[in-house]
């Protein structure tokens, strides 16, 4: 008896605190009535409101960003922005010298040459192919080796040839080298190379060449020429390696390590020697000096440009992305900004030897089996460490 009477008790103390609280929302619910018709507007937008950059890349990069955001489409075929500068070129042809830059980059009369040609033609991506080999990709290369040269380095093109960039089956697999060229007759007092250059392609087949200059600042150039290029001449290629022509690469290490990846890391695969924390420097001695007028910000994670290795699937994602990234002067940050923007950073490998190694391990051949890069390497050098590694008789602990 005791137990019911104490249950009850319970029940009765439940109900007495639901219909107490019922009372206390319905009061409060009437009293809302009354002011609900007012809405209630904030006095201030509560969305940072988007101000122009003071530094050139900075702006364009956010009139980019803008002109490519999904909810301001209406946007898309204005060319200014209200209430922005003027910046951006109107005419249809951005290929044309964009001549108002001299007056939207604030101190462009005193700055270096470079800086006034990468900025006249900051918006022109897409220059002619002289040289190309569209069948080069027909077996579909497991590893293809992009090397980025200059056309008077005949020598350490040769070199690579008859070492690391040996093309056709190695360990297995198929691998194709590649040359990419700008061109370096036009103008600044270069020696005519084009006939040696012409019987060099005709006779390796392995040299891709494109009409633009071929300076340091128009490297990034070469990077989106090259990403348009693997989608239409090699959109097969299982991964690929893109370096300097005065690097070594260990491409059996390079095949072994690709050969052991999972499926998911190979997808999404980008390593090299990855710099973090970099800003651009301001010393203008600096090979790498860039000016405030032009970038201000820090640079995202990015692979040093002598040399990295990614997937293929990453190449068409890289090439896709790179349309909504303007054009920078530092070939490697440009790619480490498109990785950025597919929410990707690069890994760091400690094969990757952009660096060098120390002195001591210079002539060790096994110094160089368990590594995938060093960088500098003379032509000779390329060709005696390749030796090292291909006999069979070398046995290292
Ligand atoms: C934008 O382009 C569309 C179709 O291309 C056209 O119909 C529209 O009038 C354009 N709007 C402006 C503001 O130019
Ligand atoms: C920018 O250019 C457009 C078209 O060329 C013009 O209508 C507009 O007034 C200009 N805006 C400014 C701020 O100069
Ligand atoms: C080479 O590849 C083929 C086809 O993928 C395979 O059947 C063969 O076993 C491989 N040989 C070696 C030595 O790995
Ligand atoms: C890049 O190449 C274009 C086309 O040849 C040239 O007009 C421009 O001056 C070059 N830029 C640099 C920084 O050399
Ligand atoms: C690249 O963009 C094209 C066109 O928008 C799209 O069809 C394709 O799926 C994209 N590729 C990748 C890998 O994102």
């Amino acid at each position: 008896m005791a137990v019911v009477r104490v249950r009850l008790k319970l029940v009765v103390t439940v109900m007495m605190i639901n219909l107490f609280i019922f009372i206390l929302i319905s009061r409060n619910s009437s009293r809302d009535k009354s002011e609900e018709l007012k809405l209630k507007i904030p006095s201030k937008p509560f969305w940072n409101n988007l101000t122009p950059s003071p530094a050139f890349w900075n702006r364009q990069q956010q009139m980019l960003d803008l002109r490519n955001n999904p909810i301001l489409v209406f946007r898309s075929n204005t060319t200014y922005l209200p209430g922005w500068p003027n910046d951006t070129i109107s005419s249809s042809d951005p290929c044309q010298a964009n001549i108002r830059v001299s007056t939207q980059v604030k101190d462009y009369n005193s700055l270096p040459e470079r800086f006034k040609d990468f900025l006249l033609y900051m918006h022109c991506r897409s220059y002619p192919i002289l040289v190309d080999q569209p069948g080069i990709c027909k077996d579909q290369p497991f590893l293809l080796l992009a090397v980025k040269s200059l056309a008077p380095h005949f020598d350490r093109r040769q070199a690579i040839r008859q070492s690391w960039g040996r093309a056709g089956v190695m360990a297995n697999q198929t691998v194709v080298t590649i040359f990419l060229l700008g061109d370096t007759t036009a103008g600044d007092h270069h020696p005519d190379l084009s006939e040696i250059l012409e019987y060099e392609s005709s006779r390796h087949k392995d040299i891709i060449q494109w009409d633009y200059r071929d300076s340091f600042f128009n490297l990034t150039v070469k990077e989106v020429l090259f990403l348009d290029w693997i989608q239409t001449r090699c959109p097969g290629a299982r991964f690929i390696f893109k370096g300097d022509d005065d690097v070594f690469v260990n491409t059996y290490r390079i095949l072994d390590f690709l050969k052991g990846l999972s499926k998911p890391k190979a997808m999404d695969l980008f390593v090299g020697d990855v710099i973090t924390n970099a800003g651009p420097h301001r010393d203008k001695k600096v090979k790498y000096f860039v000016p405030e007028s032009m970038f201000i910000g820090q640079y995202p994670p990015y692979a040093g440009g002598g040399g990295y290795l990614y997937s293929g699937d990453l190449a068409a994602r890289l090439h896709n992305v790179s349309q909504h990234v303007m054009l920078y002067p530092i070939d490697d940050v440009y790619t480490g900004m498109c990785l950025r923007k597919l929410g990707l950073a690069p890994e760091k490998h400690k094969g990757f030897r952009t660096f060098g190694i120390e002195e001591k391990y210079r002539s060790n051949a096994c110094a160089y089996k368990s590594l995938m890069l060093v960088h500098p390497r003379t032509p000779q050098e390329m060709i005696q460490i390749w030796d090292w590694l291909s006999n069979p008789s070398l046995s290292c602990q």
